[in-house]
């Protein structure tokens, strides 16, 4: 049977291929629930997606499923009777169905809007046994242990699609502002932060393991493997010696030659072999040798894509690199993540103001695209998570933030007499968690923006200011998060960067191409970086950032 076109063609088109096959297409959820009921009533649809619950109604005559297809968070009330389908195979929690039936207005009083009565069950994925989901709501770092299947709980869909979102909203904000998207590589050969934190990316493990397990199957050559082979070599020259010597033909000494080229190979083969070394290739200095590595140096997984984009912004102008950054930070805090999504904008011809300006316009853009495009999952954010999520929303859609110096934000932390701090505070320490969140949620009460930072807490890249003391650094923190972004002017001067880089410790070769940028057309430039993850907690108000990336990875933890 095929599906009629429903709605103003919302959904359920059939599409007539060249071989008159009929492609179905199925509709979504969300669609179907949006849409206005009296206009649907009586539409056939398509509909696939996975039973959150289902229970056999009189005495097995039919049942009801609640479908749940991601599309949104509502459920699809969906009737089918035994005569269609053997009810006992789809009632159970996580059974996929791909269904077909009728849109009927419910009956009156039932709070349902629209509900499908199926007279075609065209699939069925069946639980066959116990779903290892209970019913009864895990706590989300029990679902944790099933990362495979938690995306098929509310919340994590929810934080799903609102990420999706941010996402998009991200990309919007800057194609707005006539920024480019660049993809800066994953694989580095230079430290962002300089901070040390990278993962390696090397195959010498995996080189050394394949050749331990090569040496066991077939052992390497001992030194009087190497004597007798060369013995060989003695040999068969000698004999190819003789028949030269005594005129033998032509035939006979070709076919000694051949021997004596087959036992210098084998030797040079049998020699070669027993040079090698199991384990990790080590210099003479004690250091590991990375000549026989991948890219012949060591490399690691980006922490920031932001050197790299520089490039860009010293050609293209405005321009914007977003994807995952890694940090091996032992960090075990619910704000913390080895894996990471940043969004690193980068802006030629501007200076520290104009990048705090487009931080805060882009963070607005992003709280007002939730209120417009993710209303239902926010609400059950407040609902279920934290009661003020759409209240923080508005509030930092329409407000101002506030704009202190670190100098005067260490002096109204120093003033505060309520609280405690665990981290002393004092002029040069690099502000705790603890300090940004009282800022934030206590003093401010709405983000704040803190710039000019001490220069011996911040990287190197970072305009040094006049006073020699302090660079053109600024973080946003935000409630509920602390810092939210990271940025800064950078430094345009070609000898104070230089300097900066030594004084970090750093090795000035590996920077070389960063100084050229310096050397040919500097240019005044800023950028920040925005932890997409914490932006997500900062939205939905869940506490834990491991909830709010589908995969996590944490020490100890990297499922999948
Ligand atoms: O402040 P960060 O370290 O800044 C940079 O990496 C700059 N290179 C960015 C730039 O100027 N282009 O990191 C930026 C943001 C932080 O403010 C925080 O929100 C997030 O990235 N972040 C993390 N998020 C999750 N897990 C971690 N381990 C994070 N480390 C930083
Ligand atoms: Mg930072």
């Amino acid at each position: 049977m095929e599906v009629a076109e429903v709605a103003a063609g919302m959904a359920a088109t059939s599409l007539g291929n060249p071989e008159g096959r009929v492609l179905r297409r199925i509709t979504k959820i969300k669609k179907i629930l949006e849409a206005d009921v009296a206009s649907w009533a009586g539409s056939r649809v398509l509909v696939g997606g996975w039973v959150k619950t289902g229970r056999e109604q009189g005495k097995g005559s039919f049942a009801f499923l609640e479908v749940n297809d991601g599309s949104c968070l509502a459920n699809l009330q969906v009737i089918i009777e035994a005569s269609t389908y053997p009810l006992a195979e789809l009632v159970p929690t996580g059974t996929s169905v791909l269904v077909e039936g009728e849109l009927k207005p419910p009956p009156e009083g039932v709070k349902q809007r629209i509900e499908l009565k199926v007279d075609q069950v065209l699939e069925v994925g069946p639980v066959g046994e116990k779903y290892p989901l209970p019913k009864t709501r895990l706590t989300l770092e029990n679902l944790r242990d099933f990362m495979h299947l938690r995306a098929r709980t509310n919340t994590i869909s929810a934080v799903a699609r609102i990420r999706d979102e941010l996402a998009h909203a991200t990309h919007a904000f800057f194609r707005q502002n006539g920024f480019r998207y660049i993809h800066t590589p994953i694989i580095t050969t230079s430290d962002c932060e300089g901070a040390g934190e990278m993962f390696q990316a090397t195959v010498l493990f995996s080189q050394a393991e394949k050749l331990a397990k090569e040496i066991k199957e077939n052992p390497l050559p001992t030194e009087s493997d190497v004597e007798a082979a060369k013995h060989v070599v003695k040999e068969k020259g000698d004999i190819v010696a003789q028949l030269k010597s005594t005129k033998a033909s032509k035939a006979e000494i070709t076919a000694a030659v051949a021997e004596l080229n087959k036992a210098k190979e084998t030797a040079s083969r049998l020699e070669e072999r027993s040079k090698l070394k199991p384990g990790i290739p080590v210099k003479a200095d004690g250091g590991f040798s990375f000549d026989s590595d991948f890219f012949k140096k060591p490399a690691f997984l980006t922490v920031s894509g932001q050197l790299q984009v520089e490039t860009y912004a010293c050609a293209v102008g405005s321009v914007y690199t977003f994807g995952p950054t890694f940090r091996a930070e032992n960090s075990h805090t619910s704000r913390h993540l080895a894996e990471f999504w940043m969004v690193e904008p980068e802006m030629a011809f501007a200076t520290l103001e104009d990048d705090m300006d487009y931080a805060e316009e882009y963070v607005k853009f992003m709280c007002q695209w939730l209120l417009d495009n993710s209303r239902e999952d926010m609400e059950f954010m407040v609902k279920n998570y934290d009661k003020t999520a759409i209240e923080r929303l508005k509030l930092v859609a329409s407000t101002p933030f506030a704009r202190v110096s670190y100098t005067e934000a260490v002096e109204i932390l120093m003033g505060v007499t309520d609280k405690k701090f665990e981290n002393k505070v004092e002029w040069g320490i690099d502000l705790a968690s603890e300090h940004e969140r009282y800022l934030t949620e206590v003093i401010f009460k709405k983000p704040v923006i803190v710039y000019n930072y001490p220069k011996g807490i911040k990287a190197f890249y970072m305009r040094l200011n006049d006073d020699q003391k302090t660079v053109a650094a600024m973080d946003v923190l935000v409630p509920k998060v602390g810092e939210l972004v990271g940025g800064s002017q950078r430094e345009e001067r070609l000898e104070i960067l230089k300097q900066r880089i030594l004084d970090a410790d750093l090795p000035l070769e590996i920077y070389e191409w960063y100084l050229d940028l310096r050397r040919y057309g500097t240019v005044k430039h800023s950028g920040f970086g925005l932890g997409f993850e914490r932006m997500i907690l900062f939205a939905t108000g869940l506490d834990n950032i491991r909830d709010v990336i589908p995969f996590p990875r944490y020490p100890g933890r990297a499922d999948l």
